[in-house]
């Protein structure tokens, strides 16, 4: 493993910094074909998306701007609590935009089902969801990537903006956190 530091907290690498890359540029161009010459908004969901809305928005070649919300559905734990909370708002009127929503994974969806409806409700002309991760076994919620990274099993991982308690948000792979590490705060 790559990280000297901290892999005896990791247990396994699930997604490579390299796949990462290679299947945002596919979906990138996806993504190209599919707006037909509409100007996009891609909101990113902090701080998790951080990696993938940079890595994202320099693969795509069409005029596009950004923005940011905060939300909080987790505290320090590693359960959604599926109660969502706003942070920090968007600094843009969506009315009548093409809006594309970043998220980092989908867990549960709990999350991404909340924000999709409340985007919507602000009066986006379309709200399309892209997930570098999903958990699918953890699904609760109807909620369809119309561009999704990768599935990956039912774990707890870490890296490419994802943290536990704030820590390995910086790992350039997806990693499965060893329990050891969360038992031990628990
Ligand atoms: P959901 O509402 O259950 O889909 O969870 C959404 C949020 O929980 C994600 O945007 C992540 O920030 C966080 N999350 C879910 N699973 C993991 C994980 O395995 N590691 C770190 N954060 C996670």
């Amino acid at each position: 493993m790559r990280y000297d530091d901290v892999s005896d907290q990791l247990d396994e690498i699930l997604v490579t910094e390299e796949q990462l890359r290679a299947r945002i540029a596919e979906l990138a161009r996806q993504i190209e074909r599919d707006c037909d010459g509409q100007d996009l908004l891609l909101v990113g969901v902090l701080k998790g998306a951080v990696m993938v809305m940079s890595d994202l928005s320099r693969a795509l070649t069409i005029p596009l701007t950004m923005d940011w919300m905060a939300v909080s559905s987790y505290g320090h734990g590693t359960t959604s609590s599926g109660v969502v909370r706003i942070l920090k708002d968007l600094d843009t009127d969506i009315a009548g935009r093409h809006v594309l929503l970043v998220e980092d994974i989908i867990d549960t969806g709990l999350t991404l089902s909340w924000l999709r409806d409340n985007l919507i409700s602000r009066g986006a002309s379309s709200v399309k969801i892209f997930a570098a991760l999903r958990k699918p076994e953890a699904v609760k919620v109807n909620i369809v990537a119309d561009y999704l990274g990768f599935d990956i099993p039912n774990k707890f991982v870490v890296g490419y903006g994802l943290d536990f308690a704030e820590n390995y948000r910086h790992l350039r792979d997806v990693a499965v956190l060893s329990p050891r590490v969360y038992a031990e705060s628990e």
